[in-house]
């Protein structure tokens, strides 16, 4: 009878861990987006979670992570879409101890009177926040009904946010967070905070950095001061209108994350910049790139590039249907004279004259024939690649050929250092 109630006793301690397991504080923010494609909804989910396992062989063999909740329907149609919410991990950070991932499911809706679906994914417990935190709630609301500007079934519109953004109290604020945006059908996305008025769209994390201000039509969170260090959750929605002056959403999407606050003394100006990206092209064969500029309120009215010679420029085109965007495409055939370094880059300029920013990239002219052609300089030996070759270079030397001399350079450096100081 003792040893009964002691297994009995052993039992309840092992549900109630169960329980506080499953309930323990681990979510970290996701995503839900939708495309239609051939009679089917193909609805893709991101999350975040801190508790799953995640590694490189994880990414590298694409094992499903066992998830947890469900992707449920909730209005058009009343059923689980998938459970346990499974996913193929992506990214993961063991510094600032997350995992995300994602999937992607075809779903089939039954046909309503008004083809209007909502479904989203709810659950247990957000990790702890500095600010609010307990359930979760994402939803995701789609329109099935042929559109009358275009004839097609919408899709929703897609961003490529980190999971994690990390902002340090102390540097200058407002920290401008660009969320970038896409929609597939050319449509104008417009970003909102998410609200739980009508449906719950944010569980416990509804307007969190409340002093933060967003652009709802390019999608920049503005963080303002945070007294507070610690995680915070941003809960968004991106919807699409079919023209700019629209206020009725096509379809509404959710897009939440964390925001960390650190209390770094690290100077502000020493943050980390990405370097110009590097693009591999052999000799002989054509680069093709497609540079599209986006202006709300103005027009654009050229696209203007600073390129090596040879690069030919197509006219300013309209990108798809939209009235805000526009593209040219740009291609470059390298000959073996081109061998080396070269960086392009592209502004787009408005009719107001105004400016973008500029953007660049480094590209980098291999000869075809790979090491046959003694490409590596200052004593570097060559490797023989599939697509192209490396260049390892001796002590003393940098470079993609190896073509920098580092003791010059350091030299040139302190010498224009010394100039600069005695101006
Ligand atoms: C990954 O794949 C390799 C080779 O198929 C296998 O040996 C290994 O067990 C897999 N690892 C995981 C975690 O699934
Ligand atoms: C969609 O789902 C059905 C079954 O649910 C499956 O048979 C089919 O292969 C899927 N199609 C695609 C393109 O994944
Ligand atoms: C759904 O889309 C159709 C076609 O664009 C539109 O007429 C209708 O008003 C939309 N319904 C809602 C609730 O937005």
């Amino acid at each position: 009878m003792k040893t009964q109630i002691m297994s009995m006793f052993a039992l309840l301690i092992f549900i109630i861990s169960q329980i506080i397991n499953i309930h323990g504080s681990h979510f970290q923010g996701g995503m839900i987006t939708w495309k239609y494609k051939d009679n089917q909804v193909y609805i893709t989910y991101k999350v975040s979670f801190n508790n799953h396992e995640c590694d490189n062989i994880y990414i590298l063999n694409r094992s499903l992570v066992n998830g947890e909740g469900s992707l449920m329907c909730y209005s058009g149609c009343h059923n689980t879409l998938v459970t346990p919410l499974s996913y193929y991990c992506t990214q993961f950070s063991d510094v600032d101890n997350w995992k995300y991932g994602q999937r992607t499911l075809n779903v089939t809706f039954p046909s309503t009177s008004d083809n209007i679906y909502i479904f989203g994914y709810r659950g247990g417990s957000w990790v702890s926040l500095a600010e609010g935190g307990g359930s979760w709630s994402l939803i995701a609301t789609a329109n099935l009904t042929i559109r009358q500007d275009n004839g097609r079934i919408n899709s929703s519109p897609i961003a490529a946010m980190q999971p994690f953004v990390t902002v340090n109290k102390n540097c200058a604020m407002p920290y401008a967070l660009i969320i970038p945006v896409q929609d597939e059908d050319g449509d104008v996305v417009r970003c909102r905070w998410a609200v739980n008025s009508i449906t719950d769209e944010c569980g416990s994390v509804c307007y969190i950095l409340r002093n933060s201000v967003l652009d709802p039509s390019n999608c920049i969170l503005y963080i303002n001061a945070i007294p507070t260090t610690g995680l915070y959750a941003v809960a968004l929605q991106l919807e699409d209108f079919g023209k700019q002056q629209d206020t009725i959403a096509l379809s509404s999407v959710p897009l939440q994350f964390i925001v960390n606050v650190v209390d770094s003394t690290n100077p502000c100006e020493n943050k980390p910049r990405i370097e110009i990206p590097v693009i591999v092209i052999p000799s002989y064969s054509m680069y093709h790139q497609t540079i599209t500029a986006r202006s709300t309120g103005s027009q654009i009215a050229e696209v203007n590039i600073v390129s090596p010679v040879g690069f030919i420029k197509s006219e300013l085109l309209r990108y798809g249907s939209s009235n805000d965007r526009w593209y040219v495409n740009v291609t470059w055939t390298p000959t073996n004279e081109d061998i080396g370094i070269h960086i392009f880059c592209y502004t787009a300029i408005d009719v107001d004259r105004q400016a973008s920013d500029q953007e660049c990239k480094t590209l980098k002219i291999i000869d075809a024939d790979g090491c046959v052609s003694n490409p590596c300089s200052n004593g570097a030996s060559c490797t023989q690649l599939i697509n192209g070759y490396t260049c390892k270079c001796a002590v003393g030397f940098t470079g993609i050929f190896c073509e920098t001399d580092q003791i010059k350079m350091n030299r040139m450096n302190r010498i224009h250092k010394d100039e600069l100081n005695s101006c």
